[in-house]
C-alpha cells in the first residue's frame, strides 16, 4: 500500500497549488492514505476553516499542523471537533485538539497519524520522544492487531528529526519532517523498517522565501526589522512530499521517494 505524504501548504498559492496538482497525483498513485501539512495554508500562517476544507477537498485525507496553527484564534474548535485535522500531540494536557487520529482503509490495516513538534530552536513544549511512547499507549490503540503509524514531526532541527528517526524506526512505518519548507534529499528507509526524509519540502511557490515574497523577506533579513510577510504572489508554484510503498502484513516501509512536482509559473 501506498502513503503519500505532502509538504506545509503556504497561503492561496499553496492552495491552488494543491487544488491543481494533488488530485492527478493522487490519481497517479493510488495512495490509500494522504496526509497534508496545512499549518500556513491561511495567508502563510495558521489554517482557516475555509483553508482546511480546500485541503481536504483536494484530496487529503488527515491535514496536520504545527507551531502557526495557534495563529487563528477562530480555528481552534475546528481541532476539537474535526477528526481528521490534528495539531502536534506533545503541546501539554489541556490544549484544544489532539495529535493522533486512526483512519480506516480498504483492504488494509488502519493508519494511525501522529502528529509531533521539535523543541530545537522552537517552543519548549513537552518531550516529542516520550509522546510518541505515550501515544503508542493509548487505549485508541488497544485492540488494533495491525496498523501502520505515520508520523509528521513539526521540526526545525535537522538532528532532532534524525534522533527521533531513529527512536521510532521498527515501530513507525513512515516519519517525515515539516516546518522548514526546503525538502531534504534524505529520503531512505532505516534497518527497522520506518521511512523517513528531514523534511517534506512546500506547496506554494518555491520561487521564494519559505513560500514568502523575498522582497519583504529581504528586508527583514537586512534591517532585522520584523516587516510582514506576506505569502509570494508570483513564481513557479510546486507540490513537494514524498511516496512510501509500506507492506500492510508487516507495517515496514519498502521504499520511499521524493515528490517535487512543479505547475506552469503563475503570476497575478
Ligand atoms: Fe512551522
Amino acid at each position: 500500500m501506498r502513503i503519500l505524504m505532502i509538504g506545509d501548504v503556504v497561503g492561496e498559492p499553496g492552495l491552488a497549488a494543491l487544488e491543481t496538482l494533488l488530485p492527478p497525483l493522487r490519481r497517479e498513485c493510488s495512495p490509500r492514505l494522504t496526509v497534508v501539512n496545512g499549518e500556513n495554508a491561511a495567508e502563510g500562517f495558521g489554517l482557516s476553516e475555509a483553508s482546511y476544507r480546500r485541503i481536504l477537498a483536494a484530496g487529503a485525507d488527515v491535514v496536520t499542523s504545527g507551531n502557526h496553527v495557534w495563529e487563528k484564534r477562530d480555528f481552534w474548535p475546528l481541532l476539537e471537533s474535526e477528526s481528521q485535522l490534528l495539531r502536534p500531540a506533545n503541546y501539554p494536557p489541556g490544549t484544544p485538539g489532539k495529535g493522533l487520529c486512526i483512519v480506516e482503509t480498504e483492504n488494509a490495516p488502519p493508519c494511525v497519524v501522529i502528529n509531533l513538534q521539535g523543541r530545537e530552536f522552537m517552543g519548549a513544549i513537552d518531550c516529542p520522544f516520550r509522546a510518541f511512547d505515550r501515544l503508542l499507549e493509548s487505549p485508541e490503540l488497544a485492540g488494533l492487531e495491525k496498523k501502520i503509524i505515520v508520523v509528521d514531526f513539526h521540526a526545525e532541527s535537522a538532528e532532532e528529526k534524525e534522533a527521533l528517526w531513529f527512536y521510532v524506526d521498527g515501530r513507525a512505518a513512515l516519519a517525515a519532517g515539516t516546518h522548514t519548507h526546503v525538502q531534504s534529499a534524505d529520503a531512505r528507509v532505516l534497518k527497522g523498517g520506518t521511512g523517513c526524509i528531514s523534511d517534506l519540502g512546500m506547496t506554494g511557490i518555491v520561487d521564494g522565501v519559505l513560500g514568502m515574497d523575498k522582497g519583504s523577506c529581504l528586508n527583514r533579513a537586512r534591517s532585522q526589522v520584523l516587516y510582514k510577510m506576506e505569502c509570494a504572489k508570483e513564481g513557479a508554484p510546486a507540490l513537494q512530499g514524498a511516496l512510501a510503498e509500506i507492506d500492510g502484513e508487516t507495517g515496514r516501509a519498502l521504499s520511499l521517494r521524493a515528490i517535487n512536482v512543479r505547475a506552469p509559473e503563475t503570476s497575478s
